[in-house]
């Protein structure tokens, strides 16, 4: 089966997928140096934790061959100019600052711009091939948790898209469906940038398994109705205690299931685990531009002088979480012992 893949590495440019445009139009940007990389980042046309991370390190990877013809020590400042705009670009996906520090590592042992080049290339396209295998082992741990028939409910899109490809959430439930389980979808649409509705939605269909959308507002409802078995939702960062920051809505979500006895899942790799925070108050969480929620694709929605606040993310705190589907295994509680346990 041919997979979807948001980001490639070709030898002097990385083409992406832009995502503002679908469901629309399938159209491609073309990335020649590490500034398009971080705009196409800040515009949300490469988006989702994983795949930022493997944007991250082609962004590097670009600003080293196109040093090449450098000495190395500046073709080590151009690498570590690209790692710093790169890190200025979103605060709350942990992946993306990991990939940046595997980068940062292998500069360190080239001997000349040339094998800073290659090395760069080799450990980005590294990056993108370990996470597309982690997305898989997620899918395969977390799909024996669904039962046959199921409903699941999902948040924003944590599919291929947001992955080096096949997806954390979206990929449990590719494993489920593939492995013949009569599954369907509920997708919430995701205000304010719609990522369920436009994205989710899109890979869904073209899988050819059922989903429906609805309003992020309906989800109770459906809940309280029966309608819904399980929660699946990715992850952007898990501090040590298992508290999990994702998407805005994803804790509002986590309420609603625990009032209604049902089991609410997070799907990451250990690449999104920041052991070095202790709980979900120290993550950043980002504040996007007011406009997001002021208009709906371009159409003013409120009035001239209302106040905004648009978060992009909120935490869920581990106590709301049923277990961490992870590359290397699921973690039940205590989360941070079973976390802990697998990062070591
Ligand atoms: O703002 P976005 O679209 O980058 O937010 C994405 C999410 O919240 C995803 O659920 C998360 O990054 C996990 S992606 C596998």
């Amino acid at each position: 089966m041919s997979e979807l893949t948001p980001i490639e590495w070709h030898d002097d440019h990385v083409s992406i997928l832009d995502q503002t445009r679908l469901p629309g139009q399938v159209a491609h940007l073309e990335a020649r140096q590490p500034q398009d990389v971080a705009d196409a980042i800040c515009s949300m046309s490469i988006r989702g934790a994983p795949a930022l991370g493997v944007a991250a390190s082609f962004a590097a990877a670009l600003a080293a061959v196109n040093a090449r013809s450098l000495d190395l020590e500046r073709a080590r400042a151009n690498v570590d100019q690209a790692i710093a705009l790169i890190r200025s670009t979103r605060p709350t996906a942990r992946n993306l600052f990991w990939a940046l520090e595997r980068m940062q590592a292998c500069a360190a042992s080239a001997r000349d711009a040339n094998e800073l080049a290659e090395s760069l290339v080799r450990e980005a396209l590294a990056v993108q091939q370990e996470d597309l295998e982690s997305c898989r082992s997620i899918g395969d741990f977390g799909a024996r948790l669904v039962p046959e028939g199921a409903t699941i409910l999902t948040h924003c899109n944590a599919g291929a898209l947001a992955t080096a490809g096949y997806g954390t959430a979206l990929g449990v439930i590719r494993s489920a469906h593939r492995a013949g389980k009569n599954i369907r979808v509920l997708v919430d649409e995701t205000r304010p940038l719609l990522q369920g509705a436009r994205l989710t939605a899109w890979e869904l269909v073209g899988e050819g398994i059922p989903a429906t959308v609805i309003a992020d507002s309906a989800a109770g409802w459906c809940m309280q109705q029966g309608m819904v078995n399980l929660v699946v939702v990715g992850a952007d960062r898990i501090a040590a205690n298992g508290d999990a920051a994702n998407k805005i809505g994803t804790y509002a979500l986590a309420v609603l299931a625990c009032q209604h006895g049902i089991p609410f899942y997070i799907a990451a790799p250990m690449s999104t685990v920041d052991l070095t925070l202790a709980g979900g108050q120290d993550i950043p969480i980002e504040e996007r531009a007011a406009e997001e929620v002021s208009t709906i694709a371009g159409t003013r929605v409120t009035p001239e002088g209302a106040a905004i606040f648009n978060p992009a993310f909120d935490v869920t705190p581990h106590g709301l979480i049923t277990a961490i589907i992870t590359d290397r295994g699921v973690c039940d509680h205590p989360l941070s012992e079973s976390l802990a346990k697998l990062a070591s």
